[in-house]
């Protein structure tokens, strides 16, 4: 099979996973709205190229999070990729390593993180869920912390799981409940059946070694799910910061008001992001408020977006809008699926020589050169651009207090 683009893996994967797995993947939260506008946003903005720059040397290399970068972008967390092959986060974790990226791993992951930084000796970041017995976060906060994890990414849009409307129709639940329907779900899917189902469910390891839980994805997912801490607000990062010496991230912004409150809250940075539009349908995309959110940014602070990434280009669209990159979420999943740990790094291959086409495509020679002023000004840019020229300065003062 050829994998000319993400697409291709997409559209590879789709076939090898059962529905119930391709539609945890894939699915976004009840219509999908938000879903689909992720893309549709990047696919409304044009570029406005330079010609005639000499591009016959090109640096796409960055700093995220105070670790290098080979191109603006990071292995973003996702859960539960034992569903997709064995040894998921692993291979993730090489992947981006090998691509000379950043590899985020969740607290849902259903490796250990011990056993991912044996994997990979690459910068690795934690995703942190807090559950409402805050030892289990500071106990993977120490783990993390032991094992060189180095930045540290809170989510905070996720005090329930959306409403996603594919769980009713697939019957995914955890634990699985094991139905005609997905008895013949699996069954249907032979070449998954035999590489992934006959060893049973994932497991929620790293959760569960901190939650002091056995094996038994029922306690593990009612860990993740019931017991989350609804109560998590922004006087927490002081807790936070308690356990966590390196970088935080405040995962989830989906307002400007909020990225000032989490640099308020001296948060090293914000990924702007509404979950790949699996959480709040009807949310905006993240780069509507890109510019804007770069314009009362502190000197220092960082803005990474994610939601909707399948391309290079997408990836030069966020940077020159103000991010200093990106978090790659099911793009590089659709890779793993496909092909494990070769399809992850073929993913990640596919977007760095993409990135580095655009780059040159548009002239410029370095992140630095990779402005708005390489987007055409006019429809949703422009928009964009003028929230951002009159967007006052941050001014601390003004926040109301939390
Ligand atoms: C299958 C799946 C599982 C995810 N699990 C998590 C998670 O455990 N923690 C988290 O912060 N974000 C999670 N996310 C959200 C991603 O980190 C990211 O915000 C999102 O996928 C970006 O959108 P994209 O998939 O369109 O690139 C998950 C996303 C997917 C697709």
């Amino acid at each position: 099979m050829v994998f000319a683009n993400v697409a291709d893996y997409r559209e590879a994967a789709r076939r090898y996973l059962p529905d119930f797995a391709w539609s945890y993947l894939e699915g976004g939260a009840e219509d999908a709205i938000t879903m689909r506008r992720n893309r549709a946003a990047y696919e409304s903005i044009a570029f406005a190229p330079k010609v005639l720059v000499d591009v016959s040397t090109v640096s796409t290399h960055t700093t995220l999070g105070g670790c290098e970068a080979a191109w603006p972008a990071v292995v973003g967390p996702t859960g539960l990729n034992g569903l997709y092959c064995r040894g998921a986060e692993e291979a993730l974790a090489r992947a981006a390593h090998a691509a000379g990226l950043p590899f985020a791993l969740s607290t849902a992951s259903t490796s250990l993180l011990e056993d991912v930084r044996a994997a990979s000796d690459g910068a690795l970041w934690l995703q942190l869920y807090v559950q409402q017995d805050r030892r289990i976060a500071e106990d993977i906060m120490a783990r993390a912390r032991a094992a060189r994890f180095s930045t540290l990414l809170l989510t905070v849009d996720t005090p329930v799981t959306g409403q996603r409307d594919h769980y009713a129709r697939t019957g995914f639940t955890l634990p699985l409940r094991w139905t005609p329907r997905l008895l013949w779900d699996i069954a249907t899917h032979p070449r998954w059946l035999a590489k992934v189902g006959v060893h049973g469910v994932p497991q929620l390891v790293n959760l569960a070694r901190s939650a002091r839980l056995g094996a038994g994805i029922e306690a593990q997912a009612a860990a993740l799910g019931r017991q989350m801490d609804t109560s998590l607000a922004w006087r927490d990062i002081a807790w936070l910061r308690r356990h966590w010496h390196g970088k935080i991230f405040i995962k989830g912004i989906q307002t400007v008001a909020d990225a000032a409150l989490a640099f308020r809250h001296e948060a090293d940075g914000v990924v702007l992001s509404n979950h790949g539009g699996r959480q709040l349908d009807g949310a905006l995309s993240p780069i509507d408020i890109l510019a804007h959110t770069a314009a009362i940014a502190p000197r220092g602070a960082e803005i990474l977006v994610d939601g909707g990434i399948r391309r290079g280009s997408d990836i030069a669209k966020a940077v020159a809008l103000g991010a200093q990159g990106v978090l790659l979420g099911r793009a590089p999943l659709y890779g793993l699926a496909a092909d494990g740990l070769d399809g992850a790094r073929g993913v990640l291959a596919l977007l760095c020589n993409e990135f580095d086409i655009c780059m040159r495509l548009l002239g410029c020679t370095s992140i630095a050169a990779l402005g708005a002023d390489r987007l055409a000004a006019h429809g949703r840019v422009l928009s964009l651009l003028s929230q951002a020229t009159h967007a006052a300065p941050l001014n601390v003062t003004t926040i109301a207090p939390t």
